[in-house]
């Protein structure tokens, strides 16, 4: 794994959108895996930039999201299909059928959850994944567990992350206590992993994730055996291990 230090946030921003664009302009084709929330809004909003500047060109590129809540209609400005258009698709060069999202108003949630993992399969697969990090250690909205969750699944969103994204909506009793989510088999079968955190509340969940033990109380911590993780933190995110690393020190 690789750790990447940044001082700002918009550094941690800048960094990742340099990565995502080499992906793309070594790959055009590339199949790229997209999270919400709000640690990679700079990220998006720096690659908006490259577009408009000439810089980078979407149009072969594929992508698959990592969650979407279930019951939120496509229309609802709280679902993720809604963020991620707002946010990124409807300023760049990609069609509707380039990029998918989970269905949270599909009928038949297991089938759904099927059709998911094939439409990625039948892709080749995600050749760079996008990650954030829940303060629980959640990655994707896979929660913690007694076990590691393989493919696409019904969750059911655990307290801390119902309070954490709270702040997303009108009121907190709007939060969805359901969500659709890729499972970590899938996003371990990602060629390649770029995880963004930011700010001190993620701080010892980070050094967590990626200095103890791999256990799916701690979803996170799968990733210290991917064979191509880079992890981007800027100043707040980074503290503990900061702090840890210097103590050792006389
Ligand atoms: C969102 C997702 C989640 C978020 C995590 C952190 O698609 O998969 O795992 O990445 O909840 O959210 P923020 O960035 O809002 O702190």
């Amino acid at each position: 794994m690789r750790i990447v230090l940044s001082d700002t946030y918009r550094d941690m921003s800048r960094k990742a959108a340099y990565i995502v664009a080499s992906q793309i302009i070594l790959n055009p084709r590339s199949v790229l895996g997209f999270a919400t929330g709000e640690t990679p809004l700079g990220l998006y909003r720096m690659l908006i930039s490259m577009y408009w500047a000439g810089d980078l060109d979407f149009s072969g590129i594929t992508t698959f999201n990592l969650d979407e809540y279930y019951g939120l209609s496509e229309e609802s400005p709280y679902s993720y299909r809604f963020y991620m258009k707002k946010n990124l698709f409807q300023h760049i060069n990609i069609r509707e059928d380039q990029w998918h999202i989970p269905r949270g108003t599909a009928e038949n949630v297991e089938e759904e959850c099927r059709r998911y993992d094939r439409a990625i399969e039948k892709a080749g697969g995600i050749d760079l994944q996008i990650l954030g990090l829940g303060v629980d250690g959640h990655i994707g909205f896979n929660e913690p567990d007694e076990k590691f969750e393989g493919g696409t699944h019904l969750v059911e969103l655990q307290e801390s992350t119902l309070k954490a994204n709270a702040r997303f909506f009108p009121s907190p009793e709007e939060v969805p206590r359901f969500a659709l989510s890729m499972g970590i088999k899938t996003i371990m079968k990602a060629k390649k992993i770029l995880l963004l955190a930011s700010g001190a509340s993620k701080a010892d969940v980070i050094y967590e994730a990626l200095q103890g033990e791999v256990i799916p109380e701690l979803p996170a911590s799968i990733l210290q055996l991917h064979p191509d993780v880079t992890c981007i933190l800027d100043g707040g995110a980074a503290s503990r291990l900061e702090k840890e690393r210097d103590e050792r020190f006389s």
